[in-house]
């Protein structure tokens, strides 16, 4: 078994010794192979680059990526995309200028994302000096209709599709001979092969039911859920319980750490991005762009609109980019963490099992996982990439090549002192212990709310069973080039570099258009099994290939794979409110 090493041994000691050592003492590390074959790297004279004062410097401010001339090079076998991720991680994380202190994130560059209104309507909130953000619960996950999702017996995503009801709210099911009929009751029937029945207002049970499907989502992965009085099942098309059993929760989950804390999310858009979006929604750009700009003359076009509005452009060549981030409470963490002030809301515990509401209050928050999509030259679909910091959760066993020509296998280690994940845990992974329903946060498990489990079943978005796109002959291979990429970038950071505590777990996308399933079934290409241990915690259940185990599995943009990429692959698209 592999013995926990302090974070960033890897890179040297140096930062041990001005003070990691006091922490990396308490926190595990998820450690990266340091002699992994070098196949992505950034060459220094290129990283120089991406630095406004031409050189990296402690906690130095880097420029966007250039998503306008994106080199879109597939010779470059995916290299290209790895390094603008990590450049727009790095550009996003920078200090601001004139930010007192502030990142980019929370600079002007950028427009924090409302929760849904009444309505389902967000607003664009331009960051201020004088107002911290308002943070959110971990919200609902819906799939790509919108709907919560489920995670089949397969390891599918299923979307949660909720009954017809009858004029007296009653769930109606499609009986034997094809008539909608009400269900008066739902028995359970334990050990059954359907462990339950539906039995209507005289009684009898509804012969061989089936759920009644919307025409939208006849072809999707689906299941129904029946609810009547406190009895909630799940209903397959076919009739059964799909094997989902009765207790288990939609991913509307709330995480929590170790420590207690739970965590928080934030959605960021760039000015970019908000002006395309105001442009398109009020007749602003002409003809109606239905995706996201690649282009010279499609930025022109973004350009000359946020100018008429009195509006110049901070970044215009990072393109449209969009960041979605998680933050738990800073307390007790220590300085490894990038942290910021913001509003969270507070509960109060009425049991074991349920808290209320109870106001919000200003609380040190500690970032601990971003996703970043962004749109570049010949890419409309966006990159999806995403980073973690080093202390989140264990990796599940994977592979890498090493410099000496091995095929190296890293063994699954839970041991040690994780932010997500009781140390030495075996079992039991990506659980959801608590969710939000209605108002309240309500346990799902036995032992009431608490921390959960958390590992990273594809610890560098790669199967344990299939190469994750066609650059590269397998798993191996793929998970060298972004160990590679980290080590290359955390390598040439200033040792003492906030940023060196993060990583990413890696980036994803697709030939251009519409994504569908991940290679080698679909278009989804790079780490084309995604996820964050932060984010899409209780979606990751297993290490063997997905078809849909990727962003792309709910960023779908609902146009048929090989079709054209809309603006639908951001979820958040089509429920913003247009600047005024
Ligand atoms: C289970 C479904 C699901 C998966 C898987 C998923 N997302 Fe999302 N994502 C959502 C939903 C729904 C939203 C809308 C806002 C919200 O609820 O957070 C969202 C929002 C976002 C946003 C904010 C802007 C937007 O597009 O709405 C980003 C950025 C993002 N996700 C990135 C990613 C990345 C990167 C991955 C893969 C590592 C990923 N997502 C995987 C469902 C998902």
């Amino acid at each position: 078994m592999r013995t926990p090493r302090p974070i960033l041994a890897a890179w040297g000691t140096v930062l041990v010794a001005v003070g990691l050592a006091l922490w990396s003492s308490a926190t595990t590390a998820q450690t990266l192979p340091a002699d992994a074959q070098p196949t992505a790297i950034v060459p220094p004279a290129l990283f120089a680059s991406w630095f406004e004062k031409g050189q990296p410097g402690l906690n130095g401010a880097v420029k966007p990526a250039d998503s306008l001339s994106f080199s879109n090079d597939p010779n470059l076998k995916n290299v290209d995309f790895y390094r603008w991720a990590a450049q727009m991680f790095l550009w996003v994380t920078s200090p601001a200028q004139n930010g007192q202190g502030k990142l980019v994130l929370h600079s002007p560059s950028f427009f924090l994302v409302s929760r849904p209104d009444d309505q389902g309507q967000r607003t664009l909130m331009p960051n201020a000096d004088d107002k911290s953000p308002e943070l959110l619960l971990r919200v609902a996950k819906t799939g790509s209709h919108g709907l919560p999702v489920i995670v089949g017996k397969d390891g599918n995503l299923l979307e949660v599709v909720p009954a017809k009801l009858a004029s007296d709210k009653k769930p109606l099911v499609l009986n034997g001979a094809g008539h909608e009929e009400a269900i008066d009751k739902i028995r359970l029937k334990k050990g059954a092969k359907v462990p339950f029945e539906f039995l209507n207002s005289q009684n009898s049970v509804i012969a061989d039911p089936k759920p009644i499907i919307p025409d939208n989502l006849r072809t999707s992965p689906i299941v129904q859920r029946i609810t009547v009085d406190d009895v909630s099942v799940f209903l397959s098309p076919s009739g059964d319980d799909g094997d989902l059993g009765t207790g288990q929760g939609t991913t509307d989950g709330v995480l929590m750490a170790q420590g207690g804390s739970l965590v928080y999310y934030m959605i960021s858009v760039n000015d970019v991005y908000a002006y395309f979006m105001t442009g398109t929604k009020g007749g602003g750009i002409t003809p109606q762009p239905t995706q996201f700009p690649t282009t010279q003359t499609e930025l022109d076009q973004i350009t000359q609109f946020a100018n008429a509005k009195g509006k110049t452009l901070l970044h215009p060549l990072a393109l449209c980019v969009e960041v979605k981030t998680s933050w738990v409470e800073a307390d007790g963490l220590p300085d490894s963490y990038i942290k910021m002030t913001a509003s969270i809301p507070t509960y109060n515990k009425i049991d074991a099992g349920h808290w209320k509401p109870a106001g919000h209050k200003s609380a040190k928050l500690a970032l601990v996982g971003m996703h970043i999509a962004g749109s570049v030259k010949g890419h409309p679909e966006m990159i999806w990439a995403t980073f973690e910091h080093f202390c989140n959760s264990p990796n599940a066993s994977y592979k890498y090549n090493a410099l000496d020509g091995s095929t190296k296998t890293v063994a699954q280690s839970t041991a040690g002192n994780w932010l997500f994940c009781q140390g030495g845990a075996t079992d039991d992974f990506n659980t959801l212990h608590q969710a939000v329903e209605g108002d309240l946060i309500r346990a799902r498990v036995v032992g009431g709310i608490s921390p959960s489990n958390t590992i990273r079943f594809k610890p560098f978005g790669a199967s344990s069973d299939k190469g994750p796109n066609k650059q590269v002959s397998d798993s191996a291979e793929s998970n060298t080039q972004i160990i590679s990429m980290n080590n290359s970038v955390c390598g040439q950071l200033d040792t003492a570099d906030i940023r060196k505590n993060y990583f990413m777990v890696g980036a994803t996308w697709t030939d251009g258009s519409a994504p569908g399933k991940s290679f080698p079934l679909g278009n989804v290409a790079g780490a084309s099994q995604l996820a964050n241990s932060t984010m899409e915690t209780f979606t990751q259940r297993r290490s063997e290939f997905g078809s849909r185990d990727s962003c792309f599995g709910c960023h779908t943009s609902n146009a048929a794979e090989g079709t054209k990429a809309t603006t639908g692959v951001s979820r958040i698209f089509c429920s913003l409110k247009a600047l005024p």
